[in-house]
């Protein structure tokens, strides 16, 4: 919609054109992550994080009954330290590292560059899209991925649905206007009554699209999608779309282009997705709690039992950012969607 004074864009127009417009996007041109960056991930705070993936994909490739040949597959991999240790790891499990063909899919030329430095492992490679995934079984990872997709906002007020857009005026700062709209359509692209209950919704339909193929592959050759992500399980959708700069709460209209741009995920919508994609919940629990039954206090202990004191306190220290219901511990969700016929529960059990 356009008119002389101004126009108006939709929110997930003006995240993507933020964060993923190709000549100076934020993820397009810029390194984000780490103390010095804007925002800082679990597998650049500690390395035991990756470390216990590594472990965990290794227990599931034995209950997909160790099959020769299994793709895994890093969905946005950032500065690519996640899967890079997890490669190394594997090199203690001879077998499972035979057998794992890796792949990468990463929208931003930047960090795909950074990726390729830092991964010095002959056996990775990038993909575009998921066509280009190989015949076998399919285990996929998305550590903070979902949350940088861009997304749409409704809300409802007397009763009445209205899409929050940007509105864009000549020489004046934007600002928010909501805008009438039929939600039915837009119940009929998502597939789901997801209206139902709700005064807020947040709606991406990049998630919804690549959910769609990632499910897809899961059905036709087994194997599943682990989700680790900044999100909340309440049944109520809320708003919780804000920038993120230097590590701290910015707006992302001022900061157009200059900062990250991202939602908490609703747990309970993307079970609904999986569900509505055919696919099994397999488990569901907290990143604290994931990261425990896993073990990752164990292997702490292990290693620092001959460190000095300075080594031992940087280990714990990081290890409790992760683990701890004060930092990550509880924001962070894991979310394990499967094959309807797999029966794996390692880092779920319940006590
Ligand atoms: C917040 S970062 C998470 C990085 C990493 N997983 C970690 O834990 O450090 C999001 C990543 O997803 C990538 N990304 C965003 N949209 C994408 C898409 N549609 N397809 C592939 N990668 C995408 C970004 O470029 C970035 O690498």
């Amino acid at each position: 919609m356009k008119s002389k004074n101004f126009s108006v864009l939709g929110l997930d127009k003006f995240i993507h054109q933020s964060l993923y417009d190709k000549k100076d996007g934020y993820y397009m041109s810029s390194n984000p992550f780490g103390k010095k960056g804007d925002f800082i991930t679990s597998p650049n705070i500690s390395i035991f994080f990756s470390e216990i993936l590594a472990v965990w994909i290794v227990s599931f490739w034995e209950t997909l009954k160790k099959p020769k040949k299994f793709n895994l597959i890093e969905i946005g991999a950032g500065n690519g330290e996640m899967i890079n240790t997890i490669l190394k790891t594997l090199k203690n499990f001879p077998s499972a590292e035979k057998a794992c063909r890796i792949f990468i899919l990463e929208k931003s030329p930047y960090l795909k560059k950074m990726q390729k430095k830092k991964i010095k492992n002959k056996n990775v490679v990038w993909i575009n899209n998921l066509n280009k995934l190989k015949s076998s079984p399919c285990i996929f990872l998305a550590n903070e991925f979902f949350d940088a997709l861009p997304i749409k906002q409704f809300v409802k007020k007397k009763n009445l649905w209205f899409e929050r857009k940007i509105k864009i005026y000549k020489g004046r700062n934007p600002e928010f206007i909501d805008i009438k709209v039929s939600i039915k359509k837009i119940e009929k692209l998502v597939g789901i009554n997801v209206s139902k209950n709700q005064n807020f919704l947040e709606i991406s339909k990049d998630m919804i699209d690549i959910f769609k193929l990632i499910s897809k592959k899961i059905r036709k050759y087994n194997g599943g999608l682990l989700i680790i992500d900044y999100g909340y399980s309440d049944i109520k959708m809320k708003n919780t779309l804000r920038g993120i700069k230097r590590h701290k709460i910015v707006n992302f209209i001022s900061n157009y282009k200059k900062c990250d741009i991202t939602h908490s995920l609703s747990f309970e919508f993307l079970k609904k997705i999986g569900l509505l994609n055919k696919l099994k919940v397999s488990g569901m629990t907290s990143q604290g709690s994931f990261l425990k039954k896993m073990g990752i206090l164990e292997r702490a202990e292990i290693v620092s039992k001959n460190l000095s004191f300075m080594e031992k306190s940087n280990i714990y220290y990081r290890l409790n950012k992760l683990v701890d219901k004060k930092f990550m511990g509880e924001v962070f969700k894991v979310l394990l969607l499967t094959n309807k016929k797999i029966n794996f529960k390692l880092g779920f059990e319940t006590d």
